[in-house]
């Protein structure tokens, strides 16, 4: 048989392959996550992160311009909250004093430039450790999103670009969009998790921020992993409330649905590596049983791949840096 078509000319060499290649990583595609906690001069390695930290705000200011310098420019703020400020009702985390409102400014203060997305979500507030108000051992969806929406608006008036709601309420981000508009922030964009399953690739995340559930699971509120028709049902609701990027969550698990939502929408579609997928790589790179970098570029790409045009991930900075060498 005659072989018109060679498809290995187009691998001959690195020169090559690099001219044809279809998908691309840089720096403009990262979202940074953080966590903060309270006091001073503080960094706390997360025991089943390894390599990643709590800062204090003082310590968390030179990370920030550590990232910029990268070329870093979008971090994803978390914050740690002590157990005596957790209630049912969030009230910590519309306090326009508290550690995510200060962990915005400053942020803005050391470096305007960078932007700021901010977590919406009372679970970090929450006694029992859940996203929304519990009454009766069931999440109140209303109240709940009242509250999501004034945590919103403090976020707004703190200085942040961007507010991302992770709790998966029905309707919340209608509910931030009005208010937010009827407060004058008509340029604070709303990054939501509309895809997000109920997932036990959270597990570290939860540790990073002492948050897991009290009692019973998400999954009245979370999707539910075997779906996939829902996951459109979820982002265009959302971007018809109002939602400027929409989210899909966790990552490796969930290309195909990457997918269908990146042919589905006209909005920026990003997709978060979570905590447990960046356990996983961790754990075999330390026993020896897989390259680090290699499959930290491989999985990278397969998010872009699969149709992100933004990606938060635990290996910004590791990504970054490889990056910057080639
Ligand atoms: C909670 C929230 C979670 C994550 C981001 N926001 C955990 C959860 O839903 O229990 C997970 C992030 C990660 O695992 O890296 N609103």
């Amino acid at each position: 048989m005659q072989h018109l078509r060679r498809n290995r000319r187009l691998r001959t060499n690195e020169t090559i392959r690099s001219i044809v290649r279809e998908n691309i990583l840089t720096v403009n595609d990262f979202l940074v996550p953080l966590f903060a906690v309270e006091g001073e001069g503080i960094k706390e390695e997360i025991a089943s992160m390894p390599g990643y930290y709590r800062y204090s705000l003082d310590l968390l200011r030179n990370e920030i311009e550590e990232l910029w310098a990268l070329g870093l420019k979008s971090v994803l703020l978390f914050v740690k909250v002590p157990d005596a400020l957790k209630d049912n009702k969030g009230t910590e985390a519309i306090n326009p004093e508290g550690l995510m409102q200060r962990g915005v400014r400053m942020i803005k203060e050391t470096r305007p430039e960078m932007l700021v997305m901010t977590d919406v979500a009372l679970d970090p507030y929450s006694s029992y450790g859940h996203d929304g108000i519990v009454e009766d051992g069931y999440i109140i969806n209303d109240e709940t999103t009242d509250v999501l929406a004034k945590m919103a608006l403090s976020h707004a008036r703190a200085g942040a670009d961007f507010v991302a709601p992770s709790d998966m309420m029905d309707g919340r981000i209608f509910a931030m969009r009005a208010l937010l508009e009827a407060e004058g922030f008509k340029n604070t964009g709303i990054m939501s998790y509309s895809a997000k399953y109920a997932s036990a690739f959270y597990g570290p995340f939860r540790d990073a921020l002492d948050s897991a559930p009290g009692f019973g699971d998400k999954k009245t509120y979370q999707m539910d992993f075997s779906n996939r028709k829902e996951a459109i049902k979820e982002v265009m609701m959302d971007v018809e409330e109002g939602a400027d990027i929409v989210m899909v969550k966790p990552g490796l698990s969930y290309l195909d649905i990457v997918r269908d939502v990146q042919d589905a929408v006209d909005v920026p579609v990003a997709v978060y590596q979570v905590s447990g997928e960046y356990a996983m790589v961790k754990a075999a790179a330390e026993k020896g049983w897989l390259d680090h970098d290699a499959v930290m570029m491989e999985q990278l790409m397969a998010f872009k791949r699969a149709g992100a045009n933004l990606i938060a991930t635990y290996f910004a900075k590791d990504a970054v840096k490889l990056l910057s060498q080639n």
